[in-house]
């Protein structure tokens, strides 16, 4: 089967072309730093062809929910040490997906000295979980001054130096689900009148420039993008506007020459975001991953098809440590649970068992 074939991927050759997705799992409980169980829990799921780590924060400021990792400190760089040591012992792949969460986040959650800072002044609609008032609406966060845009984008760079000195094969810098270099791509939650905000060649620009200091930090064949088109996208973005900004957004890319570039699906499916996929492998020239509601079988069809170089899974990720032996062996999976996606300790993290007979 393809999905089982190695694949390159920059300069590094992965052996198998499933991906673990990027799953936020709130148990970096002491100070947004890498623990030991987390350690464990990497080290469980060395077995995929490439691991993309959950969203860690670049910024204080980036860590809008609870008991989620950063790297901008030397403590939690020695904790992604760890984690990185533990997946190449065990011979697997890992590349940091760089999240700064923006307006979607609560001050409560935020370290001290951390603010809840997006493109303009527009709460996210609905509610999160805090540390301390329990569930909240999301707060209106503070717009950001031009120079606190251009202190963000150094923010994703050195994030991204600091990620290769903590031994990661590279970085997935988080442009999809809304949050920040998201939120300055849609006019919806961008209505900015400086050179960030506007046209569509302005809304481009934070995520043009943080694509460009990371690559110039660490070579372009250590970053990944992820993106979600029509994903997220707030009911009055739209639809023709979605196209052309996305469009737009892969002809930016054409000269970063990136590691890959990852489409990741969440929600109902929509017949235009498909149609989206399918019009952006054919303008991408580099590897494309898939991601959202894949099976082993569609897995395989997308990849014999030629409509993507590798699949990304997350919630079979979660309950099955060792989903590509799995899938190899035509094993059963061990089923979803939800209810511990988020929880603090190792319950429903790292206690899935690997398959025994
Ligand atoms: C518990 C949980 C946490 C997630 N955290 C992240 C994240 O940190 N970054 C990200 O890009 N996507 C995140 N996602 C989305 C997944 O990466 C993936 O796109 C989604 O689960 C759909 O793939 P699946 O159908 O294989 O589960 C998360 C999803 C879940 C269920």
């Amino acid at each position: 089967m393809k999905l089982f074939e190695p694949i390159q991927i920059g300069n590094l050759e992965l052996t198998s072309r499933i991906a673990m997705a990027p799953l936020t799992r709130c148990r970096a409980v002491q100070q947004n730093t890498p623990n030991e169980i987390m350690v464990e829990y990497y080290r469980q799921r060395a077995g995929a062809g490439l691991i993309i780590t959950e969203g860690a924060s670049p910024s204080p400021n980036g860590l809008g929910y609870r008991n989620i990792p950063g790297l901008y400190n030397q403590q939690q760089l020695e904790g992604w040490k760890l984690i990185t040591k533990a997946v190449h012992e065990e011979g697997g792949r890992v590349f940091l997906q760089i999240m700064h969460t923006g307006r979607v986040g609560h001050t409560n959650n935020l370290p001290k000295g951390g603010r809840l800072l997006a493109p303009s002044a527009i709460a996210q609609k609905g509610d999160i979980s805090t540390y301390d008032l329990g569930r909240q609406p999301y707060p209106t966060p503070e717009a950001m001054t031009l120079e606190e845009v251009r202190e963000a984008v150094q923010e994703f760079r050195t994030c991204t130096e600091m990620a290769i000195e903590a031994g990661f094969d590279g970085v997935e810098v988080h442009g999809a689900h809304g949050y920040l270099p998201n939120q300055f791509l849609l006019p919806s939650r961008n209505e900015r009148t400086d050179e960030y905000g506007g046209t569509r060649e302005n809304r481009l620009r934070f995520l043009k420039e943080v694509l460009e200091e990371c690559c110039d930090a660490v070579g372009s064949e250590k970053v990944g993008l992820r993106i979600s088109p029509f994903s997220y996208a707030d009911v009055d973005d739209d639809e023709q506007e979605l196209i052309a900004t996305y469009t737009a957004v892969i002809e930016m890319l054409g000269p970063f020459d990136l590691a890959y570039l990852h489409l990741s699906h969440m929600g109902d499916p929509v017949p235009v975001k498909f149609e989206m996929w399918q019009r952006i492998r054919e303008k991408f020239n580099g590897p494309l991953m898939l991601c959202g509601d894949f099976t082993k079988e569609s897995a395989e069809k997308a990849l014999q098809e030629n409509r993507a170089d590798m699949i990304a899974f997350g919630r079979d990720y979660i309950a099955n440590p060792d989903l590509v032996e799995r899938f190899k062996n035509n094993w059963p999976l061990t089923e979803r649970d939800n209810t511990l996606w988020y929880g603090d300790g190792a319950e429903g993290y790292t206690d899935y068992p690997f398959f025994e007979g």
